[in-house]
């Protein structure tokens, strides 16, 4: 595969143009499984603002996480070497697969679910989720429904932690991943949510990639 984010924009255009906003996730994790090529956003590590946002906090995250499209599973794991009860998924079932292959003494609860149609149950049940990168690769009004069912997630006295790319909203909207603008941040905001702190960020690469780390807190 000569550029494998072109491969995935290739077939999210097919998938989004047959009305399947996310029908091209399994088949690129399971083309690339079959076919050894890399997936652009797979770097097999932790997501380093989780590790930074980990590092600030006064005292360790307790209780239950969920870890939303969680790829190959390092952030999740992460989460759990730090003693929280994981739940993670991804609606690719190869993915999922590959997350129990490569953890297979893991404590994690991986699961195959779809952030736009999650499973009653995780209503209101975590204290901490997080979210890197999911919203983003949506198109339409998928987006905000899946920010909307992600925020639900959020416990009593829990947090939510999103890592985005970011664009100002005059921006073109560019190509598949479809950076979110400030205002997108506030369709995650169901009752009781609020965004408690945002920092925007430019991370440097050729180009420089834009990002919003947020982090909002249920009462
Ligand atoms: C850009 S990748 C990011 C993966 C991982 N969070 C990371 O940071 O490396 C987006 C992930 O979300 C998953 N995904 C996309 N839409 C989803 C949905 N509706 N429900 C669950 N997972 C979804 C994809 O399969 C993919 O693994």
């Amino acid at each position: 595969m000569s550029d494998p984010r072109a491969h995935a924009r290739e077939l999210a255009r097919e998938s989004i143009a047959r009305g399947d906003v996310t029908g091209w996730f399994e088949r690129l994790y399971s083309e690339s499984a079959r076919d050894g090529f890399a997936i652009s956003w797979v770097d097999l590590a932790p997501n380093p603002y989780l590790v930074e946002w980990l590092a600030g906090l006064r005292t360790p995250p307790r209780g239950r996480a969920m870890v939303v499209g969680c790829g190959y599973g390092d952030d999740a794991e992460l989460l759990a070497k730090m003693g929280l009860a994981v739940t993670a998924f991804d609606i690719s079932p190869t993915a999922v697969d590959r997350c129990r292959d490569r953890f297979p003494d893991s404590r994690v609860e991986y699961l195959v679910a779809d952030a736009l149609r999650p499973p009653q149950e995780w209503t209101g049940a975590f204290d901490l989720v997080f979210e890197a990168y999911t919203v983003q690769v949506l198109p339409g009004e998928a987006r905000a429904a899946c920010a909307r069912s992600i925020g639900r997630m959020v416990g009593p006295g829990g947090r939510l932690v999103v890592v985005a790319r970011s664009r100002r909203p005059d921006d073109p909207e560019g190509l598949m991943p479809w950076p979110l603008t400030r205002a997108e941040l506030d369709t995650f905001l169901v009752p009781g949510l609020q965004l408690t702190s945002l920092t925007e960020l430019v991370e440097p690469g050729d180009p420089p990639v834009p990002r919003f780390v947020a982090e909002f807190a249920r009462r």
